[in-house]
C-alpha cells in the first residue's frame, strides 16, 4: 500500500498565443504549486482498476475520471495488464476551480504506480503519457515552479522559489475549461507578459512580482461570470498584493507576503457562501506521505 499527496496549482501568467490547428490554444504560462493538496492511496490487486472517492458528492468513479484514465494508461503501457489496482481518493482540491485537480490527480496516478509497482519508467515516457491525459498534467510529474509551452504540456522547470501566502476565492458554481477557451474573448498576447514576469521573478522582489501577474483568460472568465470580476476587484481592494483569475477559473488568487496579511484579506469572504482557503507556495510536487 502507498500513500501519496498532490498539490493544486495557480498560474501567475497565462498567455494566449493563439488558436491551433487541432483545436487547442498556443499558450506560454506559468505554473506555482501551492500546498493544498488531494490524497491518493493504491493498492495492488490482480487486475483491474477499481477508484472509491471520499470528500466529493459531486466525483464520478468511472471511467470518465482521468484517475482511472491515467491508471489504465499506465498498467497497460508498462505493466502490459499484468496487475491491477485500487486506488481511493481524498478530495481537498475543489473540482472546476483553474487550481489543476483533476490534472494532478492524473499525475499523481502515474507516478503513484510507478513507485507502488518499482517498474523503472524513463521521465520520457511518463511525460509522453502525461500529456496524452491533459495539457496541465506535465507540469505536476514536476511541481514548484515552471514555464508551460506548446498547449500547456512542456514543460522547463524554474530553479529557486519565491514564497508568498496565497488566498484562494471560489464562487460556488464551477466554470468549464472548454467554455472560457472556446467564448471567442480570450485576449491574445506574444510572450512579453512571461518574459516581463520572468526577470521579476529571478529577482524575488514578492511586490513586482505580484505587479506582473497575468491572464488572458481573465475577460473570457468575467464575460461569463462577472461575479469573478468583483472577487479580484475587492481582493485589491482588501490589501493583497496582486490578484488573479486562477487558470481558466472561476477560483481568484491573490498573493500576501505574510500569513495575518492574508487570513485578515480571507476574513473579508466569509459567510458569503464562497469556497475560502488559505495557503502557501511551494517549491515540491506529488510526495509519498
Ligand atoms: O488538455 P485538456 O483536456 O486539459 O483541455 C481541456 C480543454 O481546454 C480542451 O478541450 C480545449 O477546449 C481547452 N484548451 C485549449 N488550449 C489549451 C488547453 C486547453 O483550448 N492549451
Amino acid at each position: 500500500m502507498l500513500t501519496i499527496q498532490t498539490p493544486a496549482k495557480i498560474n501567475p501568467v497565462l498567455e494566449v498565443l493563439g488558436k491551433r490547428s487541432d483545436g487547442y490554444h498556443e499558450l506560454a504560462l506559468v505554473f506555482q504549486a501551492i500546498g493544498l493538496y488531494d490524497r491518493l492511496t493504491f493498492e495492488r490487486k490482480t487486475n483491474g482498476v477499481g477508484l472509491s472517492v471520499e470528500g466529493a458528492v459531486d466525483l464520478a468513479a468511472d471511467d470518465s475520471n482521468l484517475i482511472v484514465k491515467a491508471a489504465k494508461l499506465f498498467l497497460r503501457e508498462i505493466l502490459k495488464d499484468s496487475v491491477g489496482v485500487q486506488i481511493t481518493l481524498l478530495k481537498k482540491i475543489p473540482l472546476a476551480a483553474g487550481l489543476g485537480g483533476g490534472s494532478s490527480d492524473a499525475a499523481g496516478t502515474l507516478r503513484g504506480l510507478q513507485w507502488l509497482f518499482e517498474v523503472p519508467v524513463s521521465e520520457e515516457k511518463m511525460h509522453r503519457m502525461a500529456a496524452q491525459l491533459g495539457s496541465d498534467v506535465n507540469f505536476f510529474l514536476a511541481g514548484g515552479t515552471a514555464l508551460g509551452t506548446g498547449r500547456g504540456e512542456i514543460i522547463t522547470p524554474w530553479q529557486g522559489s519565491v514564497p508568498f501566502w496565497v488566498i484562494l476565492v471560489k464562487p460556488p458554481q464551477g466554470l468549464s475549461t472548454p467554455a472560457v477557451y472556446q467564448s471567442g474573448k480570450a485576449l491574445i498576447t506574444s510572450r512579453d507578459k512571461v518574459r516581463g514576469f520572468q526577470s521579476v521573478w529571478e529577482q524575488g522582489l514578492p511586490a513586482s512580482i505580484a505587479d506582473h501577474l497575468f491572464n488572458g483568460l481573465e475577460p473570457a472568465a468575467f464575460y461569463l461570470r462577472p461575479e469573478v470580476e468583483l472577487i479580484k476587484k475587492r481582493f485589491i481592494m482588501e490589501g493583497a498584493l496582486g490578484a488573479l483569475l486562477s487558470g481558466s477559473g472561476p477560483t481568484v488568487f491573490a498573493l500576501a507576503a505574510h500569513e495575518n496579511e492574508a487570513q485578515k484579506i480571507a476574513s473579508k469572504f466569509e459567510n458569503e457562501g464562497l469556497e475560502v482557503v488559505v495557503t502557501q507556495t511551494v517549491s515540491t510536487g506529488i510526495e509519498k506521505l
